[in-house]
């Protein structure tokens, strides 16, 4: 007998109460207002297919399937992304990010190649959409079937859900036709609600067989169940359904909750016909069909065998009748839509003619880009809860004078974010560093949205000027990661890379407006960023570049946060200089990260990257003085920008202070490299030198000037396949250092995606492209890169089914997590060239 556990407690029960206690008030974020064709989307890239508002208490839906074959298949069900489900690759395959996201999944084991469609209408509205999910079954020459359950729960308690059966609800012609009674409706099924949130209007969800599809129930293939046939012939082909009242706080877990319901229909089951003579397992693997009062839950289930499709269609009861969609027009608006995403990624992700083009089963360089560029759009995802935070904490290294304190980690407010994620499988939440990559990906498709999403984080930075580097806020987020990962400490930084993001917006203002800058304030007579109210109807994708009053309502309302993050940065990570007697033309520019332990640092993104091996209050980290200057460089353009003539002066003298610093302190002219620092036992400074990703952080950041005479040798590094160069892109570590391979071997050699894209973009923005000793070797060796690095991503892609977490760094394989639809998705803009 199977046994379903449950466990709606979730993994930190002691926390919960503290969690709901903590939900009652709810900060309100200025600014926060989301563009209206933001607001749905498939904002939980968590779970394979799930839709919900960006908004704290939602609406919020979700798929769970099964082959149901046997009677405990229940236990089996998909639903959050999961590596121990071995699907043979899943991801979008279009995601615009705003109205239509399709998606693929090879579910080999249950033979069944599933591709799920969202498409939105009535994009300045509050929003109709519509799913279509269809199964086409992989291997015909084997039997198939496969139960499909739509889930669909309100977190707010403004309105409950219920099952309806009215005509005025719909629109003429729509080809569901509501019957009489809920119980004989084989062609469609309703429900609706008052309300979907405390903002958001009430809606109609209609469930329907698509037009044309040769929907086939679940049926036994063999005699055995000759005896109960005449029981189950009729209720077989029907949808089955389960409404329940839960706590709002578990609504997530629809896959738990259908399981238990699913579960107890088999157990009657069992008591029902005893063991032997027991019915075919998709007649007993259903809903109960009931539905409890004031339900906020509701699923819906059908059971199939073949190929099948369906369609549910959310019809928001503001929406103009003419945006709702049926069966037939969802099909015409989802090839138009796709249409139309190809269009916009030729102009925005053009593929370069003169380049060899890549093939394989999965298609071609077009596809790859339109793949690539869908999925980590596509991974954008809305989370609200608290988090934990400990403000007292300190590491052993991090103060000089500190007394060792306890841990007292604490729950936070609750807040909102909005933000792609590295990998829907592994890191479903946000991680701050990897966010500068995802926008510089995101903006080249959709800038507002980039924008969007940079404000969202911004929004999370406290009045000391921090943000934490890992955001795991609410129970679904936090349910996905392990417990020594959940503390936060507000002495931790992470890579500033939203500094990229700054500076990408930029560049690309300068470039639409020459001469515009210092935007001037009476371009417009509103100034006052609180004043800022936009007119969603009147802004497209890109209006933040397009319009300069909006680029500079946009710079003020984000600059007082980046300066206080910038100055909280030079504040907190300040690295000694003059304590160990060192020489450097700038008095303050060095940097230290907080949070090293022995053997990481998992402050600065590279976690086991080799660095001194005693720990030490006098280190200086190469890597956070390159990221330090690309954040000064950064705020002189937005102070440029913005006309702010003293702040400018200030960052100004902070980027030369680093740029000199950066050879005063880091380089090691007998090992003809730079280094970190640290301190002996003498008091001495001394360098510590490992060959790898953190030596070539000058060039990367592009703080070297094109004649820099450090520069040749790093290039020379760079190339040499006895050092960091592969076939495949470039190693994380020299294959000459003792450490490569070791330990755990995450950063001590396997290839990253982010740290090739940082040294092709410094390549070709700079080195490659700017007359200079090395400009030569720089252009050979960025083509080389660039044409290594792309085919070996796509080979594994076209392999595999997915993108990678890293690439061995000898056989180029795909390892670790995947799908890692987060940075190693850059490489369709290493393969357009986009930087
Ligand atoms: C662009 O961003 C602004 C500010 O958030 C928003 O009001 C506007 O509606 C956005 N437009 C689009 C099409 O994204
Ligand atoms: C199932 O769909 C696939 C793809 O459209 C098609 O090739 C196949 O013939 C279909 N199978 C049946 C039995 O209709």
């Amino acid at each position: 007998m199977m046994v379903v556990r449950i466990n709606l407690g979730g993994s930190f029960p002691l926390l919960i109460a503290g969690i709901i206690a903590a939900s009652i008030s709810v900060i309100t974020l200025a600014n926060a207002k989301l563009d209206k064709s933001l607001i749905w989307g498939t904002y939980r890239p968590q779970v394979y297919f799930g839709i919900r508002a960006a908004e704290p208490e939602s609406f919020l839906s979700g798929l769970v399937w099964f082959s149901p074959n046997k009677p405990d298949s229940i236990l089996e069900a998909r639903h959050e992304c999961s590596e121990a489900d071995k699907i043979d690759g899943y991801g979008w395959t279009y995601h615009d990010g705003r109205s239509l996201a399709v998606q693929e999944i090879k579910d080999t084991e249950n033979n069944y190649l599933l591709e799920t469609s969202w498409i939105k209408t009535d994009l300045q509205g509050t929003g109709s959409w519509a799913v279509r999910i269809q199964g086409t079954v992989l291997d015909p020459s084997i039997p198939a079937s496969l139960s499909a359950i739509y889930y669909s729960g309100l977190e707010s308690d403004s309105s409950s859900i219920e099952p309806t059966f009215e005509q005025e609800n719909y629109v003429d012609g729509l080809p569901s036709k509501p019957d009489s009674s809920f119980d004989d409706i084989d062609s469609g099924r309703f429900i609706k609600a008052e309300k979907a949130s405390s903002t958001l209007p009430g809606f109609s969800m209609r469930f329907s067989d698509t037009p044309g599809a040769k929907n086939k129930p679940a049926n036994p293939d063999s005699i055995d169940y000759l005896e109960h046939e005449e029981e189950f012939q009729e209720t077989r082909p029907k949808w089955h359904y389960l409404g329940l009242k839960l706590p709002q706080q578990h609504l997530w877990r629809g896959k738990e909750v259908v399981q238990s319901d699913v579960t107890s229909s088999v157990k009657a089951a069992y008591e029902a016909y005893g063991s032997k003579s027991m019915p075919f397992a998709a007649d007993l693997l259903t809903l109960s069909d009931s539905v409890q009062p004031m339900s906020n839950f509701f699923a819906l289930q059908r059971s199939f065998s073949g190929n099948f499709s369906f369609d549910i269609f959310y019809d928001a009861q503001d929406a103009p009748k003419a945006t709702l969609l049926d069966g037939n027009s969802l099909g015409v608006a989802l090839t138009a839509s796709k249409q139309a995403y190809s269009q916009h990624l030729e102009l925005t992700f053009p593929v370069p003619e003169t380049d060899k083009v890549l093939k394989g089963k999965k298609g071609t360089s077009k596809t790859f880009v339109r793949e690539l560029t869908s999925q980590i759009v596509g991974s954008i995802g809305y989370y609200f809860g608290s988090s934990i935070v400990d403000r007292s904490f300190t590491h052993d290294y991090d103060d000089i004078a500190a007394e060792p304190r306890e841990a007292n980690p604490q729950l936070t407010p609750p807040a909102e974010l909005l933000t792609a994620t590295p990998s829907r499988s592994k890191f479903p939440r946000g991680f701050y560093w990897d966010e500068g990559f995802h926008l510089a990906h995101i903006s080249a498709w959709d800038p507002n949205l980039s924008l969007e999403v940079l404000r969202s984080w911004l929004n999370l930075i406290d009045e000391d000027g921090w943000v934490a580097r890992e955001q795991v806020l609410g129970e679904e987020a936090r349910s996905r990661v392990p417990p020594e990962f959940l503390t936060q400490y507000p002495t931790y930084a992470n890579p500033p890379t939203l500094a990229m993001t700054v500076t990408d917006y930029i560049d690309r203002l300068a470039e639409k407006h020459q001469n515009i800058f210092p935007l001037e304030a009476d371009m417009d007579t509103m100034t006052d960023p609180d004043q800022v109210n936009f007119d969603d109807s009147q802004i497209t994708s890109s209006s933040y570049i397009e319009d300069p009053i909006l680029a500079r309502q946009f710079l003020m309302s984000i600059y007082p946060k980046l300066r206080q993050h910038y100055l909280w940065f030079r504040q907190t990570q300040r690295g000694q200089i003059k304590e160990w007697d060192r020489s450097a033309r700038a008095r303050n520019e060095a940097f230290r990260w907080r949070g090293r332990t022995r053997d990481h640092v998992l402050t600065s993104g590279l976690d086991d990257y080799p660095r001194a091996s005693n720990p030490h209050v006098g280190e200086l980290h190469l890597d956070l003085m390159c990221w330090m200057g690309s954040f000064a460089e950064a705020m002189v353009k937005v102070a440029t920008a913005l006309g702010e003539e003293d702040d400018m002066e200030e960052y100004e003298k902070h980027y030369k202070g680093i740029v000199t610093n950066v050879v005063d302190l880091h380089w090691n002219e007998e090992e003809k490299m730079f280094c970190d620092a640290s301190v002996n036992e003498q008091d001495e400074s001394f360098h510590v030198c490992h060959r790898g990703y953190l030596s070539i952080f000058p060039l990367t950041s592009q703080l070297l000037p094109v004649d820099s005479p450090q520069l040749g040798s790093i290039l020379d590094m760079m190339h040499d396949k006895d050092h960091i160069w592969s076939s495949f892109g470039l190693r994380s570590l020299s294959k000459q250092d003792p450490n490569y391979g070791k330990g755990e071997d995450y950063w001590r050699g396997p290839i990253w995606v982010p740290m090739n894209y940082l040294a092709l973009r410094a390549l070709k923005k700079k080195y490659a492209s700017q007359p200079g000793p090395y400009q030569a070797q720089a252009a050979k060796i960025y083509a080389e890169l660039r044409e290594n690095l792309v085919e070996n991503v796509w080979k594994e892609y076209d392999r595999t089914g997915y993108t990678w977490e890293q690439y061995h760094p000898e056989t180029g394989f795909g390892q670790r997590s995947h799908p890692f639809t987060g940075w190693t998705s850059m490489a369709a803009m290493i393969l357009a060239e986009l930087y």
